[in-house]
């Protein structure tokens, strides 16, 4: 089963949007089409630089895809500060980041939150990057695959098979989130298959179809060591996305 493998980029609440255009400029400066044919690249930018790097990526024909890394499961009304899955299409978003462990931990986003959030970027035509992961205190107690298994069962629940297929998940084990301390990629590995092994249970051979990423503590050291592994997919990077000279060195690991 070939699966394109993909590194998206996940900016967190930095750069505003003219530091983001150079962010994506210098990225694309540093890519050749050769490694886009390879693997597919993308960036989620703040809110308030979407607009600026989807003008960038169109204007200069960049083969980046751009990403959201949040929204709303509404299609409009009175919910102040929030922005809707339409919006995001209509800057050509591709991707949107949904329960990043981060928006789980700091606002409180539970598994049938991130479902809606799930089936609204699917209805909107784009993919959710749907994101799991143990916290360190789960691991120590013995519990990662229950807590990846609702994880997974929760953000998934509802979906089509196809939907499920032309999904992407993100196994972000928490503890290595900005740590430096990423996963041993067996251990990774490990995790990925049964998140795998998972979604077959329930939605049959979508599962060979689904890309997972790992995320965590990702940098040009050590992302040969996951994607070297036979269910990993890419990768969800923070901190090494944040210099496009890192970002580009870890999309082309193979050099
Ligand atoms: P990190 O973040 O690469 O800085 O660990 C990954 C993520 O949160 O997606």
């Amino acid at each position: 089963m070939s699966r394109k493998p993909l590194m998206a980029g996940n900016w967190k609440m930095n750069a505003n949007h003219l530091e983001s255009i150079q962010m994506v400029q210098k990225l694309a400066y540093r890519l050749d089409p050769a490694d886009y044919e390879r693997i597919e690249v993308a960036v989620a930018p703040p809110f308030t630089a979407l607009r600026s790097v989807q003008t960038v990526i169109e204007a200069d024909n960049l083969p980046i895809a751009l990403a959201a890394q949040n929204v709303y499961p509404e299609e409009k009304g009175a919910y102040t500060g929030e922005v809707s899955p339409a919006m995001l299409a209509k800057l050509s978003v591709s991707y949107v980041i949904v329960g990043h462990s981060e928006r789980r931990a700091y606002f409180a986003e539970d598994d049938a939150f991130v479902n809606r959030k799930a089936r609204a970027v699917l209805a909107a035509g784009m993919t959710p990057i749907i994101c799991v992961g143990e916290t360190l205190e789960e691991r120590d107690a013995g519990r990662t695959d229950e807590v990846l298994t609702r994880q997974l069962a929760g953000a998934l629940k509802g979906l089509d098979p196809d939907q499920v297929a032309g999904s992407v998940v993100a196994y972000e084990p928490v503890w290595a989130i900005g740590t430096s301390q990423s996963a041993d990629p067996d251990d990774a590995q490990q995790r990925i298959e049964m998140c795998r092994d998972t979604i077959r249970q329930r939605f049959a051979d979508a599962a060979d179809h689904t890309r997972i990423l790992y995320g965590g503590s990702v940098n040009p050291g050590n992302i040969g060591g996951f994607m070297a592994k036979k269910d990993i997919d890419g990768g969800l990077v923070g901190g090494a996305s944040l210099d496009p000279d890192t970002f580009a060195m870890v999309v082309r690991y193979w050099t």
